[in-house]
């Protein structure tokens, strides 16, 4: 027997099959079975695909059981503490760290092509004033692919870099001038003097003609520890894998769409609450809940399962230990705490329902535990972000992780367009 191989055997005529098992530099190794409906004349059946690689993959590693999180091989501790977010792109992208140099000529490049295409403005002027930051930043990022339609055919490596760089610096101006649209407000053009975390606060903030709030001492209104907060989140978020968006966006790469429509695809998909909408969804949640006092009802009422209600922030379908990024949050929430007002009232509700939880039998059964949106939506608010920045904030950080993982899909010869049958049972 091949001890490389993994044996089917159907029990209705004991016919065997074997396919090969792939492997992982680590975590699971898997069996290839593409090759098994053609050989058995039956599909595998996988809902969700809990138990289905879509790809292989060089990019980044979890483990769920033990709480791992690796861009590249670095663990994401070391990458939060010791690196910037800027670092990360640079590492996702180019698969090393940047060294001083390259990291001075990606920061300005990327500072150089922070701006938007006039043209694109015209398209702000069509929206509601009221609407939501996520439909307008997935329509104008479909909308930026009409100005370089050139990204459509990639030759050369640096096609490729130039195409990522473009999408990385414009998305911040892009969700900052939707957040400026749904509050009426005149969009502030990038500063091309601020770094990219400083900068995306900056065109949030800043009054007409660019000028920021003064504080009663004459400081500039955006303090460095919000700047080196705002970083962390971007790194945390910068990548996981195959995710639900990083999926859509692999699956719309593979009909050969332009990348910065599959990004858009992406971004729609995050923008579920199951997925990236979770951190809006954590606030809107503590706030219905209202007081340390109705925790307890609401805790009910998440394990009542004739009770569609879910305690936001709570779960993954990953990790079943806990999440690291959730741990690096969580630190640097007692650490804002220190230095900023954040919210008393919300942080009592989150802190009584994770000790509850923490316990309940129910939550330790099925092993759901704090996820990084829990501790986003506090921070984040505690930046005076306004909640529906939130999901687009996760986007900014994502986005780099997206448009590796459609490099990566472009550049393997093997790859196929993403197309799954079905088990039908219609008329
Ligand atoms: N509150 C209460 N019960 C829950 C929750 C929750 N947040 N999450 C899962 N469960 C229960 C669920 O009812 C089920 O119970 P039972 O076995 O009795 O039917 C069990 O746990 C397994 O749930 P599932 O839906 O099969 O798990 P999944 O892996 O398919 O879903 C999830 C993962 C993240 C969609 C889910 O946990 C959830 O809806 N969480 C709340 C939303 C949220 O916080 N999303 C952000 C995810 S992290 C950011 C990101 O990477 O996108």
């Amino acid at each position: 027997m091949n001890k490389n191989t993994f044996t089917l055997i159907d029990n209705r005529d004991q016919t065997e099959y074997e396919y090969p098992i792939l492997g992982a530099s680590r975590g699971p190794q898997a069996v290839d079975m593409s090759k098994f409906y053609q050989e058995s004349g039956l599909f595998s059946y996988d809902p969700g695909f809990t138990s289905t690689a879509n790809c292989s993959s060089e990019i980044t590693f979890i483990n769920g059981e033990k709480g791992e999180l690796r861009y590249r091989g670095h663990p994401i501790e070391e990458l939060a503490t010791k690196h910037n977010y800027l670092d990360v792109c640079y590492l996702l992208l180019h698969n090393k760290l940047p060294s001083k140099e390259e990291k001075v000529a990606f920061d300005l490049e990327l500072r150089h092509r922070a701006f938007l295409p006039e043209g694109l403005r015209n398209l702000y002027d069509s929206f509601p004033d009221n609407a939501h930051p996520m439909s307008i930043l997935s329509a104008a990022t479909t909308a930026l692919s009409t100005f370089y339609y050139e990204h459509l055919s990639l030759e050369t490596q640096e096609d490729y870099y130039v195409m990522a760089h473009r999408i990385i610096a414009k998305i911040p101006t892009i969700a900052a001038f939707a957040y400026r649209k749904s509050i009426g407000a005149s969009y502030i053009y990038p500063d091309i003097d601020k770094s990219f975390t400083e900068n995306f606060l900056y065109m949030l903030r800043a009054y007409p003609g660019g000028k920021l709030k003064l504080t009663p001492n004459g400081h500039q209104e955006i303090k460095d520890i919000e700047i080196k907060a705002l970083d962390t989140i971007f790194t945390l978020h910068a990548d996981h894998e195959q995710n639900a968006s990083t999926t859509v966006v692999r699956s719309v790469g593979s009909t050969g769409a332009h990348p910065y429509v599959a990004i858009s695809s992406g971004i729609s998909a995050l923008w579920g609450r199951a997925h990236g909408g979770a951190n809006e969804s954590v606030i809107e949640q503590l706030r219905l809940i209202g007081s340390v006092e109705n925790v307890e009802k609401y805790i009910a009422k998440a394990k009542d399962p004739n009770d569609p209600f879910r305690l936001m922030g709570f779960g993954h379908r990953v990790y079943k230990n806990f999440d690291p990024r959730a741990k690096i949050l969580k630190q640097m929430q007692v650490e804002l705490s220190k230095e900023l007002n954040l919210d008393s009232e919300l942080m009592q509700i989150a802190q009584k329902i994770e000790s509850i939880a923490l316990s309940d039998e129910y939550f330790i059964e099925r092993k759901l535990y704090p996820n990084i949106d829990f501790y986003s939506g506090v921070i984040l608010t505690s930046l005076k972000i306004p909640r529906e920045m939130f999901t687009p904030i996760f986007v900014i950080g994502r986005t780099v992780g997206w448009i590796t993982q459609w490099i990566e899909s472009k550049q393997n010869p093997k790859a196929k367009i993403v197309r799954p049958r079905q088990l039908y049972t219609g008329e």
